[in-house]
């Protein structure tokens, strides 16, 4: 509706006494919006390419009407602007980890985190210091081993009966809590400078964490077995308690104090 049917209308209804601050307000509000545009300035490689070397690539995206995420701002530059880039997700809910990458220099989840309102521009990266497949794709390869190398299941000596539980007590079932939450998104082991120099043996925060939430686990059984595979001097004790994986968690997780509570573990052996 525009200013001249708004003036139609106030006079067709008789609306003289109409107060002319309302009468502005409406008008405004039924003029066209103003664009907002935002500048997006995204790393770009494509492997299937060999000439092509990794660029910035800037896309202007109107922001009017769209959902406030970075995540919302990357699927409108694939679905109207450039189908080629590339990125992981999948919940858009900060649920599965799969949209994890760097915005303004530090790792979040895409999905959960706000279009900076005051930047005049957004610069995203895949997660730092990780091999990539393309575009925001990090090659989560060596990460996810790593994942597995730990066991991450319950093991027991003496398994329980077919068709029975294995029970805990409520207290013991608390001790995991902080623990078990973890989305394994990665974002806390790309950000420790002790995994980007020695990812090929220290195990990084995120599975650490992992580790220790299943020592602390008193329905498990294999805790000196799970110890004994850390006793050497890379696998733990290349944290140094520096604190950028509590930092930057998007689940709120603190694996530096998990890896400090696993280290206690360690020695008390
Ligand atoms: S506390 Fe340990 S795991 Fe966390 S960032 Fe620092 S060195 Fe890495
Ligand atoms: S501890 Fe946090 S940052 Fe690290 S993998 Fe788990 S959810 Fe992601
Ligand atoms: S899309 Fe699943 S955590 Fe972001």
């Amino acid at each position: 509706m525009n200013f001249k049917a708004i003036s139609n209308i106030s006079k067709s209804a008789g609306l003289r006494g109409f107060s002319t601050s309302i009468y502005a307000k409406m008008a405004q509000e039924a003029a066209p919006k103003a664009t907002n545009m935002k500048k997006f300035k995204i790393y770009r490689w494509n492997p299937e390419n060999p000439t092509e070397k990794p660029r910035m690539q800037e896309y202007d995206v109107d922001l009017t009407g769209m959902a406030p995420m970075i995540l919302d701002a990357l699927l409108k530059i694939k679905n109207e602007i450039d189908p080629t880039l590339t990125f992981r997700r999948s919940c858009r809910e900060g649920i599965c980890g799969s949209c994890a990458m760097s915005v303004q220099g530090e790792n979040c989840l895409a999905c959960t985190t706000r279009i900076p309102e005051g930047a005049s521009e957004v610069k995203i990266y895949p997660l730092p210091h990780m091999y990539v497949v393309k575009d925001l794709v990090p090659d989560l390869t060596y990460f996810y081993k790593q994942y597995a190398s730990i066991e991450p299941w319950l093991q027991r000596k003496d398994p329980s009966p077919a068709n029975t539980e294995n029970l805990q007590s409520h207290e013991d079932r608390l001790k995991l809590d902080g623990l078990y939450e973890c989305i394994l998104c990665a974002c806390c082991s790309t950000s420790c400078p002790s995994y980007w120099w020695n990812q090929d043996q220290y195990l990084g925060p995120a599975v650490l964490m992992q580790a220790y939430r299943w020592m602390a686990d008193t329905r498990d059984q294999m805790g000196p077995e799970r110890r004994a595979k850390f006793m050497n001097h890379m696998n733990v004790y290349r944290c140094h308690q520096i604190m950028n994986c509590a930092k930057t968690c998007p689940k709120g997780l603190n694996p530096g104090e998990a890896i400090a509570k696993l280290k206690l573990l360690m020695e008390s052996d």
